[in-house]
């Protein structure tokens, strides 16, 4: 078992905001402005999973990119604010504003999961190769050491040792994905971002998938920021939920609480979608929502849900609703359903 630090949260995220500029014109100059994350405040304790849902667009994945410090290569242009503190190793250390020589030896601890086991993982290199590249960079370990490493952890995600030398090709799609997680392990990370790591795999391997990760995060003591597009999935495995829309953080508390009593219009109207049976939610009505998510280029005034809330009132376009906390640990941004 590996000993962590367990006395202050892992990571504190605040207001953290994350806008795309988009050129263009003759000139190429500014013309608009994404803003795929618009001031969101959060915490991550050691050992918690906390689930993120929203609709596709509501800039899940950027938060994830954030937090493992990857903008700037998808978007040399990325504007970044706020803060992402990280508590490691006895160190506070902030991926937004320190220094990329004072992060780096931190870097092995964020972890990431990729949505797509197809695209993520490099079609040339053997999944030894794949596995034993985090050790390469961030450890000393030598070739046989790293050479035992990599079969320990393919055992551990439930694949034969003996496949070491294949390519990614050669394997499933659920296969694919435990490859992928055996690299995120390889350096003991204290947090993995898993941006909707089942989602592309067949309905019938999914759970098997879940349970997997569910047990690597009991064994290893490491915490989830667990992203998915509906709540169904991460109803089971989260400690907390957090729902985001268009950018902000609309609801966030204990996942029971947010799954059996969503207070927020766009959760009620996200749980009222899921299609599964569930007794505790029978008297429900299904909530249909209209039309898309806004362009995160044009968001709405005041409250970004109000374009599709059902309650929505004239004051709802004032201003961005802050979250305020409507019982103990259950915060939500919305005064209407106060
Ligand atoms: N590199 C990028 N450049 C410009 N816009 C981006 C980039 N990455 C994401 N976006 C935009 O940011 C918004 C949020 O995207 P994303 O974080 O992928 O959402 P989600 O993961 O919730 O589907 C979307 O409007 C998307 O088009
Ligand atoms: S603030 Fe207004 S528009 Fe936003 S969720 Fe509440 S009622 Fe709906
Ligand atoms: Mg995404």
């Amino acid at each position: 078992m590996i000993k962590r630090d367990h006395t202050k949260p892992l990571a504190d995220i605040r207001d953290l905001k994350v806008h795309f500029p988009v050129f263009g014109g003759v000139l190429s100059h500014k013309i608009a402005t994404v803003k795929a994350v618009d001031g969101i405040t959060f915490s991550i304790n050691p050992r918690e999973i906390i689930g993120m849902v929203g609709e596709s667009g509501c800039g899940k994945t950027t938060v994830g990119r954030a937090m493992v410090n990857i903008l700037k290569h998808v978007a040399p242009d990325v504007e970044i604010s706020g803060d992402i503190h990280y508590h490691l190793k006895g160190k506070n250390i902030n991926f937004v504003k320190d220094s990329s020589a004072k992060i780096r030896p931190y870097r092995s601890d964020i972890q990431m999961i990729f949505q797509d086991p197809y695209a993520s993982l490099n079609p040339r290199m053997t999944v030894a190769q794949i596995v034993s590249e985090p050790l390469q960079l961030h450890t000393n370990m030598s070739k046989v050491e790293q050479k035992e490493r990599v079969g320990w952890l393919l055992d551990k995600v439930g694949l034969n040792p003996e496949q070491a030398r294949r390519y990614p090709h050669e394997f499933s799609g659920g296969q694919r994905q435990r490859v992928g997680i055996a690299r995120a392990l390889a350096t003991n990370p204290e947090l993995i971002i898993c941006d909707e790591p089942v989602s592309a795999l067949d309905v019938s391997i999914q759970a098997q998938v879940i349970n997997l990760m569910q047990d690597l995060q009991d064994e290893f003591n490491m915490s989830y920021l667990f992203i998915a597009h509906d709540l169904s999935v991460v109803e089971h495995i989260s400690d907390r939920i957090i729902v985001m829309y268009l950018g902000n953080i609309v609801e966030m508390g204990k996942a029971r609480d947010v799954y059996h009593h969503p207070r927020h219009p766009y959760s009620k109207a996200l749980l009222s979608a899921v299609p599964l049976p569930d007794p505790t939610r029978k008297n429900r009505k299904r909530i249909v929502l209209e039309g898309d998510v806004p362009n995160p280029m044009n968001k709405p005034s005041g409250c970004p849900f109000r374009t599709r809330c059902p309650l929505a009132v004239p004051s709802c376009a004032d201003a961005v609703p802050p979250l305020e906390e409507h019982a103990a640990g259950h915060f939500v941004a919305c005064p209407i359903v106060r």
